[in-house]
């Protein structure tokens, strides 16, 4: 990409447009800018997580409430919300059974480390959607993944894991690592890194199976943990038969395959692996699996079961290294029994699905008509618009499609005409309480933006 047009914008447009809506923010936000805009006190860089800087306004809006798709702030601005926590709320901000299930839940005891009522559903609520019949539920998806790993090393007797480069897994430390100029690094950025991740790690390109077999020959891979599409560079698709190879090579190589489906349960009511018929050994599921409350769960085979008793069998008592205090605690099973009985529903799924082809049809539309030279993908109620062509094949490809100044223009300028998307990426969520007219509101306002940002390219140059 070049680096003056990014996106095929040049790049004084983009600061112009920038800085023009920025304006437009700060006028909009005046509540917000007296309570918020100078840091709240008390808090490192005055936000509650460091995150929260990352967005692509000035400062942030201070939240009022949300509801549904609905975000309003304290300066009475409501927002259609695509974000939705960033997939924590994908099914809508407080969905009522969820609501209703903590209300009851609050009088009754948040957390008792013994398993409650709601336990005795979610487990086998849990094997029916996924076919696993052995679940654990942790706290966070980057948890779930950290302990279904060292399941894989504990079960395999193997140091390493492999991930494809680009992944994101959470701050999982070994799955930090990069491939730059084809060798394995320690990713940037890291603080407090002070160890070599590549020694704890395979990294390879996603859709190379080449590689794949290649990384795997070692025969010192536990597990390879895989989204089974990439969600957290811009949006990479598996190629044709990729998964199925992927399974019989980690087959013959004795290595686990642990399928991280914390965004692509997007794809439907039993996430990708159940809509394409995956065969994971590990299954890890975070983020929304309790409607917004804090909770992911994990599960295995049998057979992995069977290998962790033998295990355990040999194993001194004492810290399993897995766990933590909070972990499947009532009030998160109580939303979680909620959420898996009454708010990841087929016909959820089926509204959720419908809305994003629209949206996706619709952005698309725009991308053509304004000949830019983007690219839409989507997997199920999850769309992006990536500033590129496409399709992107791997991780190299989808971090040089990255336009970040481009990306942070359009953030604020759809947030200035009430539409609010994930801030890391250009990614959108629809919901069960999104409606086609948000859908449309947002289409309006991506055409409205583009149309600034690539008309009369000619003459500006
Ligand atoms: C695929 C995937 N796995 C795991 C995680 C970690 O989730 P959490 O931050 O809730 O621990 C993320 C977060 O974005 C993710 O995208």
């Amino acid at each position: 990409m070049n680096a003056d047009t990014p996106g095929g914008i040049p790049l004084e447009r983009i600061a112009a447009i920038f800085e023009a809506e920025r304006e437009s923010y700060v006028s909009l936000h005046p509540r917000s800018l007296a309570l918020a805009g100078q840091g709240i006190a008390g808090f490192y860089q005055g936000v509650p997580m460091h995150w929260m800087r990352d967005w692509s306004m000035p400062f942030p809006f201070v939240v009022e409430s949300a509801r549904g798709a609905v975000l309003t702030d304290v300066d009475g601005n409501e927002y259609a919300d695509f974000c939705l926590g960033d997939t924590g709320a994908m099914f809508g901000h407080s969905p009522p059974p969820v609501a209703e299930a903590i209300t009851r839940q609050a009088g009754k005891g948040l957390t008792c480390m013994l398993p409650t009522r709601d336990a005795l559903e979610v487990g086998r609520l849990l094997a029916e959607r996924f076919g696993l019949p052995h679940w654990q539920v942790a706290t966070t998806a980057t948890d779930a993944n950290r302990f279904a790993l060292r399941v894989a090393r504990a079960v395999t007797g193997r140091p390493r894991i492999l991930v494809f480069n680009g992944c994101y897994h959470g701050t999982v430390d070994e799955t930090f690592v990069r491939l730059v100029d084809g060798r394995p690094v320690n990713r940037p950025g890291l603080l407090g890194q002070v160890t070599d991740l590549t020694e704890l790690a395979r990294v390879v390109e996603f859709n190379d199976l080449p590689a794949l077999e290649a990384a795997l020959a070692h025969g010192d891979v536990a597990c390879v943990i895989a989204e089974p599409v990439m969600t957290n560079c811009c949006m990479v698709l598996p190629e044709p038969g990729f998964h199925t190879e992927l399974r019989r090579l980690t087959r013959a190589a004795g290595t686990l395959l642990l399928i991280d489906e914390t965004h692509t349960i997007s794809t439907g009511p039993n996430g990708y692996t159940g809509a394409h018929g995956l065969e994971p050994d590990l299954f890890v599921l975070g983020k929304p699996v309790a409607g917004g409350v804090t909770a992911s769960v994990w599960g295995f085979t049998e057979d992995v079961a069977r290998r962790l008793d033998a295990v355990r069998a040999q194993t001194p008592p004492g810290h399993s290294g897995m766990g933590t205090t909070l972990s499947a605690n009532a009030l998160s099973l109580a939303a979680m029994r909620a959420t898996l009985e009454q708010v990841m529903t087929p016909q959820a799924y089926a509204h959720m699905d419908g809305l994003a082809a629209r949206l996706a049809v619709g952005l698309q539309r725009v991308i053509e008509q304004y000949e830019v030279p983007w690219h839409v993908v989507r997997v199920g109620a999850r769309v992006e618009f990536i500033c590129a062509p496409g399709p992107l094949r791997n991780g190299t490809e989808a971090e040089a499609a990255h336009a970040p100044a481009l990306e942070q223009a359009i953030h604020l300028a759809l947030l200035n005409r009430s539409c609010l998307i994930a801030p890391f990426h250009n990614m959108m969520l629809v919901s069960p309480a999104t409606t086609a007219a948000q859908v449309a509101t947002l289409c309006d306002a991506f055409e409205s933006v583009i149309a600034s940002l690539a008309l009369d390219l000619e003459s500006w140059q």
